[in-house]
């Protein structure tokens, strides 16, 4: 009789478990499913919404152009890296400018995210600031300060010395936050710095591209 009772309990605890495990299982594997539903299809709009973003960007740091210089670009390799130069060309597929995104480590948040459009005479023709995580009202004057986003306009290496007012350079901090324009500052000076090393390989690159387009287009 004893006996009985005690293996009533056992198959009952045992069936209890196997409820429980079978209860879990099916908790994961909805939230799984909810979560791979949820990723098709936020996925796409997430990736629409980014380029969007980046072609405004581009729209505003490249100068007047006939291509798509978000789908016409070349891919930089360094350091591990695939950095994607986006180009401006005119009616004669001449590249007109060259603009890629620099970061900027050693903002006061984190990284800074700084498109850079440059002229092939090695000038900027505009910079504008895609990724930061800088205060409002103190470091983000990097994106809404418009004159001060101007003042990168036509500079170069030689006619402009890269740094704030503060460090003895050309560009105006923020009352109260230096840390942030520096930064900024110093990542296009970078930038420069890159462009003119490597100016040469990048209009072949860029004129064997054009090369190659125009060799994948079908006679008519
Ligand atoms: C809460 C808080 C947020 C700050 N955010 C920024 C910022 O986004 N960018 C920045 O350059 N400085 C920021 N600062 C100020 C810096 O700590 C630093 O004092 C300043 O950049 C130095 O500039 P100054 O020499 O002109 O005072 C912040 C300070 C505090 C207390």
């Amino acid at each position: 009789m004893e006996n009985n009772q005690a293996e009533n309990r056992k198959a009952k605890h045992t069936m209890e478990m196997l409820m429980m495990v079978i209860a879990l299982t099916l908790v994961t594997v909805i939230a799984a499913s909810l979560l791979g539903v949820t990723d098709m299809f936020t996925r796409e709009p997430i990736r629409q919404a980014q380029r969007a973003m980046l072609h405004r960007s581009l729209e505003q740091v490249l100068p007047a152009h006939v291509n798509s210089p978000i789908d016409d670009k070349l891919v930089w390799h360094a350091a591990g890296q695939n950095m994607p130069v986006y180009l401006a060309r005119d009616a004669r597929g001449q590249v007109t400018a060259f603009a890629w995104e620099a970061v900027a480590p050693d903002g006061y948040s984190g990284s800074i995210r700084i498109l850079i459009g440059i002229l092939p005479s090695g000038g900027i023709h505009a910079i504008r600031i895609t990724d930061h995580q800088e205060t409002p009202g103190l470091g983000d004057g990097i994106v809404h300060n418009k004159p001060w986003l101007d003042f990168f306009v036509g500079k170069t290496l030689d006619n402009t010395r890269w740094a704030v007012k503060k460090d003895g350079g050309n560009f105006d901090q923020f009352t109260g936050a230096t840390i942030t324009p520096r930064a900024v500052v110093k990542a296009v000076r970078k930038g420069l710095e890159f462009f003119k090393t490597n100016r040469t390989k990048l209009l072949k690159m860029a004129a064997h591209l054009d090369i190659q387009s125009e060799k994948g287009k079908l006679p008519s």
